[in-house]
């Protein structure tokens, strides 16, 4: 066994799928972890963090056929991606790991032989009815118009041989687990809905193999079979630690997790078949899940379609690092959910960052040099009337910093310490230096107000450093804080850590900008719906051919030209994400069709497609790309779907 002689913290995100670019609910998840391991780091734990990418099944097959690619040299790529942005968002991951690695790949095979060796599981038939973006089967029941209950598109009945792992036989000692770990799922709604919607109605056994595709690690000893991606994706956060390998020092030391970061949309996931998957296993379950809340923007549901996904990179490069992932941790309960508004954003950075914090430390970085050239004074205790109240007013913000820590409560933390600040600028106003400077007998106090500014400031540098890292350097540089002891955790409330010639820079540089709100707003907004304009035309169309269209005469429908066409290839468009750019032969003409569909049709489902098109309609450009007529499609309640045409009909045939 490894000795233990630090305490340990084990934090995972979830390892997402390469299926897209990454946006600000990706970050966001992320960065809360992140901040987390920084934080535990920072009071002497042994943290592990665990990222990565989630890279078998049906999905991201697809996703690669569309890129033109092999899978693995698709989702390596995606790794890159990925890779790069954590690194651009000083995101500090210990393990990144893929599920196409062959060190996940084998153990996780393992595994899954090891629940077939214990009887938990067995072969059966599946029939059901799949959604393939949500790797997720539904019964009838559980369908929302008849549609994927999570992303609202259609779904297809599927049948097949599977193995199934027998859930039934654990969800009992599930249930007790929940009662007598009334903390596992945080916030504590979440292990009511489990309990209410999944456990006590009864679980169903799960279906973990797949036959429909094979982008995926084989069933052992029957090839035919694919292993379900979530039996895949729950067991990176044990394999990842070397779980029954040869060199399993990292799972010793390391599990159980401490907490596995996940969505809302995915808790289901990790807190029903993942401590089950663990129970069969006999191994001990983690401590806690939390789940977090999703992100709107502007107060709608964030998606490609609705080309409101914002690129946490765009914000990173316009507005620093450290400010977005202020920003994006500011406002939202951990927990819940709620809204990126682009106004509430640039505001937080104007006046939280720009002015409250970095007011405050230009001030003081000035005063020091005009009355004191520069050398912070000696701490002499507490001289002028408000430096008790000022130190006081630390020693609480401290404690409840570290409570909320506890809870992961990242915008109380962050409220608390925004406290601190405006309370430190209040003292400036309390203490009024500038009179103090006036009399020479006030130099005590003048000394006591700038050493209490100073380290309120320190304190205020460490406190978010996990959220800010690179804004805690920057302010040490500033007030001259080089020595290690002034800068630990462990030194808040130590107000005799600084060194007697500690110096604080000459000039003070602003270590945040102030911000144009009305023209910062309206640049993230147009960053925002690049690909809105689109939408909003083909929305357009669809409106304009609603039920209320007046009636008109035959010389009036004669007037549009309708002929069968057949799609001969078809890509995304590059630029816009609704899109589908299309060659459609007409007979004696081959014409590019641009579409508002791709949220219905994979591109490689269209090509050989017959449909019928619009002929004589003025061409224009979309974003970019011609598009010499329209192609006819019925929709409804956000359905789509191309008329079937007798395929017999030759290509250029007339409709009417
Ligand atoms: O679910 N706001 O991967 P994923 C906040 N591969 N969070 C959001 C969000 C939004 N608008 N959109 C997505 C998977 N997320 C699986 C996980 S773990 C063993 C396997 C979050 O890429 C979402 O809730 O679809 C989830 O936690 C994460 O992004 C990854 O989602
Ligand atoms: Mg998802």
């Amino acid at each position: 066994m490894c000795q233990k002689n630090k305490k340990t913290f084990y934090i995972t995100t979830p390892i997402y799928y390469p299926s897209g670019k990454f946006h600000i609910g990706t970050a966001y998840t992320t960065i809360a972890t992140d901040v987390m391991a920084r934080y535990k780091r920072l009071r002497g734990y042994d943290v592990r963090f665990l990222t990565g990418l989630d890279e078998h099944g049906q999905k991201i097959e697809e996703k690669a056929k569309e890129a033109g690619k092999p899978p693995k040299v698709y989702v390596d790529e995606m790794a890159e991606m990925a890779k790069a942005l954590w690194k651009r968002l000083d995101i500090t991951h210990d393990d990144f790991i893929q599920t196409t690695e062959v060190r996940h790949q084998q153990l996780m095979a393992n595994i899954f032989s090891k629940f077939v060796e214990n009887g938990d599981i067995y072969k059966g038939e599946y029939e059901g009815l799949y959604c393939t973006p949500c790797e997720s089967y539904y019964t009838e029941s559980q369908l929302m118009k008849g549609m994927c209950p999570d992303c609202n598109r259609a779904v297809n009945r599927v049948k097949e041989a599977s193995y199934f792992f027998n859930m039934k036989k654990y969800a009992n000692r599930l249930i007790q687990y929940y009662e007598a770990h009334p903390d596992f799922i945080s916030p504590g709604f979440r292990m009511n809905e489990m309990m209410n919607n999944f456990l006590k109605p009864g679980l169903e056994d799960l279906s973990v193999s797949r036959m429909t595709f094979d982008w995926g690690v084989k069933v052992p000893n029957d090839p035919k079979h694919v292993i379900y991606v979530w039996v895949d994706a729950l067991t990176n956060y044990i394999t990842a630690l070397g779980y029954g390998s040869d060199d399993d020092a990292l799972f010793n030391r390391y599990w159980p997790a401490d907490v596995h970061v996940v969505g809302k949309d995915i808790v289901r996931f990790h807190t029903i078949y993942w401590p089950i998957f663990l129970m069969a296993l006999d191994l001990p379950l983690p401590k806690q899940v939390f789940a977090h809340g999703f992100f709107t923007v502007n107060g709608e549901k964030m998606s490609k379609s609705k080309g409101n996904v914002l690129d946490p990179d765009m914000l990173s490069n316009q507005y620093g690092v450290d400010a977005v992932r202020y920003a994006l941790l500011r406002d939202l309960p951990f927990g819940q959910d709620g809204d990126f508004s682009s106004k509430a954003f640039v505001e937080r950075i104007n006046f939280d960052l720009a002015n409250d914090l970095g007011n405050l430390l230009n001030r003081t970085v000035s005063m020091v040099n005009k009355y004191f050239k520069g050398i912070v004074p000696l701490y002499a205790g507490c001289v002028t009337a408000f430096d008790g109240e000022l130190e006081q007013f630390i020693a609480e913000t401290v404690q409840k910093v570290e409570l909320n820590f506890e809870k992961m409560q990242f915008s109380l933390i962050l409220s608390d310490i925004w406290a601190l600040v405006s309370r430190t600028n209040k003292y400036i106003d309390e203490t009024a230096p500038w009179i103090l400077a006036k009399e020479v007998e006030n130099e005590a106090q003048l000394a006591a107000v700038m050493r209490h500014l100073v380290e309120s400031l320190r304190q205020i540098a460490i406190l978010i450093g996990p959220f800010m890292p690179t804004t805690t350097h920057q302010m040490f540089e500033q007030l001259g804080i080089k020595n290690e002891a002034s800068q630990t955790w462990a030194s808040l409330n130590q107000y005799e850590t600084l060194p007697e010639a500690t110096t604080v820079i000459k000039k003070g540089i602003p270590i945040f900008p102030r911000l144009e709100i009305e023209d910062e707003v309206a640049y993230i907004q147009a960053q925002m719906s690049k690909d809105a304009d689109f939408v909003e035309q083909v929305d357009k169309e669809v409106v304009e051919k609603g039920e209320d269209a007046p009636t008109i005469g035959i010389e009036d429908f004669t007037k549009i030209q309708l002929k069968v066409g057949q799609i001969k290839a078809c890509v995304q468009h590059p630029k816009a994400d609704r899109l589908l750019v299309s060659q459609v032969d007409l007979g004696d003409e081959t014409r590019q069709i641009v579409s508002g569909i791709a949220d219905h049709y994979e591109p490689v489902e269209l090509i050989g497609k017959k449909v019928v098109v619009v002929t004589n309609l003025k061409p224009v450009k979309l974003r970019g790309e011609l598009s010499e007529g329209m192609v006819l499609a019925a929709s409804a309640d956000g359905k789509l779907s191309l008329p079937e045409l007798i395929d017999e009909m030759p290509n250029g045939s007339v409709v009417k």
